[in-house]
């Protein structure tokens, strides 16, 4: 099936559609493989769809997703279009009973199918698509009083039958980057980097603290020394500067309407789009 830019199936904070256009336009016309370490909801991936890809995240519960969305397509809409059409009157107890349910076969391990249509549920039905965890690693997220279906039947075939040719992996990124290689090209969409870091707690919130950016600042270093084209996004602050300017990198600085802020005056800001080609 010739699939064209496909709709991702969970919405992710830090979700790269509305910058869509500003990267595809700096992507590199030709490359060999593609490699997403950072693949959260994937809008980059899912849009281009490039022809050899590697992707990667580190939360668990998601890359089983997208594992079970492209191993076990059936059985997955079967069972989300049936946790949905259960719903009960009332939305939100059962919203808490599937989030109880979820954080249950955490605790016992069970990273299951059953786990990763509970996500998608969860994913649909949660404030704003965040993904949150408490420090036990539950999931804590209230109910965002909808009753929407979790699912497009017809984009989840599309995504399994687009996946079928992608490697799927789980973990650190800088793992994941091992077999890059060059004219490889790679898109880097880490956790953002605190945009009033007064203390170590605005990165640790982020789970990707100042040390996960420095060493990810050397492996784009080092990808760049191999001849791989990369392409890495974060907010405009002065770490993020410090890591990458005077590099002969090239820097973009880019406007963005900031949509999961609680944070009125924070909703408008500016982002970096920085290419090593
Ligand atoms: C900004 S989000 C990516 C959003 C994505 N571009 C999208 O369009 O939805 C960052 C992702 O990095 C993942 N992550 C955090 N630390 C990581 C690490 N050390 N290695 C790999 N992935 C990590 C998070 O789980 C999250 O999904």
């Amino acid at each position: 099936m010739q699939e064209n830019n496909i709709r991702p199936f969970v919405k992710w904070a830090g979700g790269k559609r509305q910058l869509l256009p500003q990267i595809k336009k700096r992507m590199p016309k030709q490359y060999n493989k593609y490699f997403e370490p950072f693949i959260g909801g994937g809008a980059v991936l899912f849009d281009i769809l490039p022809e050899k890809a590697v992707i990667n995240d580190i939360n668990k519960v998601l890359i089983n997703a997208y594992r079970d969305i492209r191993d076990f397509t059936d059985d997955f809409i079967v069972e989300v279009k049936k946790i949905d059409k259960d719903m009960w009157e009332d939305g939100k107890e059962y919203y808490y009973a599937k989030r109880n349910k979820f954080n249950e076969k955490i605790s016992n391990g069970q990273y299951d199918l059953e786990l990763s249509t509970i996500f998608v549920f969860l994913n649909k039905h949660c404030f704003n698509g965040l993904y949150r965890v408490n420090s036990k690693g539950l999931f804590n997220v209230p109910y965002n009083n909808s009753r929407m279906s979790s699912i497009d039947e017809n984009e989840i075939k599309k995504i399994a039958s687009y996946l079928q040719r992608v490697e799927i992996k789980k973990g650190d990124f800088e793992d994941a980057l091992k077999e890059a290689n060059k004219g490889d090209f790679i898109f880097l969409d880490s956790p953002y980097a605190p945009l009033n870091p007064t203390s170590f707690e605005a990165y640790t919130k982020e789970g990707f603290d100042l040390e996960s950016h420095r060493r990810l600042a050397k492996v784009y270093e080092e990808l760049t020394k191999k001849g791989c084209y990369c392409m890495l996004t974060n907010h405009n602050t002065e770490l993020i500067r410090e890591l990458y300017g005077n590099k002969g990198y090239s820097i973009d600085v880019v406007n963005v309407k900031r949509m999961i802020n609680s944070d009125a005056k924070n909703r408008k800001g500016e982002e970096v789009i920085i290419c090593n080609y």
